[in-house]
């Protein structure tokens, strides 16, 4: 399938970006589609305007990099406005409740990115708001990024049905999300994650349900060398999470034995890739030499969170040009 032509129309059946369990897996190629058809053109010198007028407001109460310049980046190159809003700056969630917020965002913008702690803060804007809220990662998931690595994964392989997925790590934000679009596309996915950090159940039964209807298989394992076997992309992620700080000397101890480095690389596929949301403390979770390798694709997937949320800004909030 050439997901450059898959789908490139601006009709598009959700309102959201919650989850991504709740989009089909044609939505997600969907996005997919429409992302890489805007990067292409972009890249050609075509400047689309589908958000001329438009303003996002992307609310942070955790740190970002790539999220805050490719959203911000996104917007200004698609002819919108982007507001920066951080967590101690506004309100919400604290002399304001977070439906508060969102009637009256609703009346002011065109549509909101939140990074933030629960899961439940994005659902309640969506709820509560009449216009368009993204998840730009919460404890829970992270289906921004997701997008974005199915983008760069498809961008190497030249396919995604069929592919083998390792992750090695938390059973975290990242990797629930990861999980569940793996699933959904016909990916394989395994996890290896030490006793305690699985992940949680409910995304386990997400991800038994999609693969059930897509024909993927689901590993999840304590062994990182038995994860990896035929995988055609690693991924792994921080050990200890935005939230998470005072666990770290814990979490250093419990995921020892689950580093990426080049022993466990070469125990994948030849060709497997190596792949990471960043930040990335090297050293911990994974090695220089493997960041720095040839199969390492990091940095193609944080370019990749550019093009493909302009897919997801283009779908939730655009108008042909
Ligand atoms: N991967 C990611 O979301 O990076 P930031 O925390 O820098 O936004
Ligand atoms: N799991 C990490 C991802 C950072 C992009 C965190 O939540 O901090």
């Amino acid at each position: 399938m050439d997901l450059l032509t898959y789908n490139t129309s601006l009709t598009f059946p959700h309102k959201h970006l919650l989850c991504l369990q709740e989009y089909s897996p044609e939505d997600i190629l969907h996005v997919l589609s429409v992302g890489l058809h805007i990067k292409k053109e972009y890249q050609a010198g075509i400047r689309h305007q589908i958000l001329k007028g438009k303003t996002l407001a992307m609310i942070f109460t955790k740190s970002s990099t790539r999220t805050r310049v490719s959203f911000e980046v996104g917007m200004l190159q698609l002819g919108g406005t982007p507001i920066v809003l951080s967590g101690d700056e506004i309100h919400l969630g604290k002399s304001e409740s977070v439906g508060d917020t969102a009637k009256v965002l609703s009346r002011l913008v065109d549509g909101i990115m939140i990074r933030t702690f629960a899961q439940s803060d994005p659902e309640q804007l969506a709820a509560f708001g009449s216009i368009p809220v993204i998840n730009g990662l919460t404890d829970d998931y992270h289906p921004c990024q997701a997008l974005a690595d199915m983008m760069t994964l498809y961008e190497h392989k030249g396919k995604l049905k069929g592919l083998k997925f390792c992750f090695v790590g938390d059973g975290n934000n990242v990797s629930s999300s990861l999980g569940i679009i793996c699933s959904k596309l016909g990916i394989d996915f395994s996890i290896a994650s030490p006793a305690g950090y699985e992940l949680p159940e409910k995304v386990q039964e997400m991800i038994r349900a999609n693969c059930a209807a897509s024909g993927s298989a689901f590993v999840m394992t304590a062994s990182p060398e038995k994860a990896v076997q035929g995988a055609d992309a690693i991924y792994t992620d921080i050990w200890a999470s935005m939230g998470q700080e005072d666990e770290t000397a814990r979490r250093m101890k419990d995921f020892a034995g689950y580093q990426v480095n080049m022993g466990l690389l070469k125990q994948a596929k030849p060709d497997a890739v190596f792949m990471h949301c960043l930040p990335a403390p090297r050293g911990d979770e994974v090695t220089d030499e493997v960041m720095d390798c040839p199969q390492s694709i990091v940095f193609d997937e944080a370019e990749n969170r550019l093009h493909a949320q302009k897919g997801v800004l283009a779908l939730l909030m655009g108008s042909d040009d």
